[in-house]
């Protein structure tokens, strides 16, 4: 079946010999695409819907992987079992995956290892779970069709970061390379569209846009 390169990047990222949860798997073309990389990872497709389950259900007959990618229906964490080191997280909005984690505390506490590849509110979803027992090991940039997205890896432990490190990605900042600078321009693009079209008296918005895009043309140039 074919996979999207977003959702295959972030199956390159998961380690050899992992017990998966992929929680809100929808088609769970992931989940197929897990199994299939010979790197001995047990998938757990899990989503709060039952229709996308049974989606799900259809592609992993039709690829005749019954009995290797279990099927669990249920919302967030709540699907969660004592066996799973890495839980993955994508295709959502920021807000929705801090929403998942914040009503599933006790779950969060045993996660050994997260992937998150949320559509926004990255820097919010860093600052979450890096003050609720993770620290981000590793950030990498993925181009799909026409959107750049960000997949962070969190482990359990403890980092402390800058305001700079969240916003841009601490990583991020290490690496940079092409895609760190054609996502950045993107972010002044779409800064520079809403400086245009706040109101007057939005003063305080439109002083924090402009340090924004300040900020991240000192970034990209330097
Ligand atoms: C846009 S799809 C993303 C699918 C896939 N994870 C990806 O990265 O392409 C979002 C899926 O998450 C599911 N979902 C949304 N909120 C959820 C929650 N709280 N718990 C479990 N699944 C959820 C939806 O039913 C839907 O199937």
């Amino acid at each position: 079946m074919k996979i999207n390169e977003r959702l295959k990047k972030i199956g390159d990222l998961v380690e050899a010999n992992s017990v998966c949860l992929d929680v809100g798997c929808d088609h769970a073309l992931l989940d197929i695409y897990l199994v299939r990389l010979n790197k001995n990872i047990k998938a757990i497709a899990s989503d709060i819907a039952e229709g996308p389950l049974e989606q799900a259900k259809n592609n992993i007959k039709r690829e005749r992987l019954d009995g290797k990618i279990e099927i669990r229906l249920g919302a967030g964490l709540d699907t969660y079992s004592d066996e799973i080191d890495t839980v993955i997280i994508s295709g959502m909005g920021g807000r929705n995956i801090i929403g998942i984690c914040k009503d599933n505390p006790k779950v969060l506490k045993e996660i050994k290892s997260l992937i998150v590849s949320p559509n926004n509110y990255q820097e919010d979803v860093k600052k979450y779970l890096c003050k609720n027992g993770f620290y981000i090991h590793n950030e990498e940039f993925v181009r799909d069709k026409k959107f750049i997205y960000q997949i962070i890896i969190l482990k359990k432990g403890k980092k402390k970061y800058t305001k700079k490190e969240y916003f841009f990605g601490p990583i991020f900042l290490i690496k940079k390379g092409p895609l760190f600078r054609e996502y950045y321009e993107r972010e002044i693009k779409s800064r520079e569209i809403l400086l245009s079209l706040l109101p007057k008296n939005y003063r305080y918005k439109k002083y924090q846009t402009r340090k924004e895009i300040e900020m991240i043309k000192k970034e990209i140039e330097d």
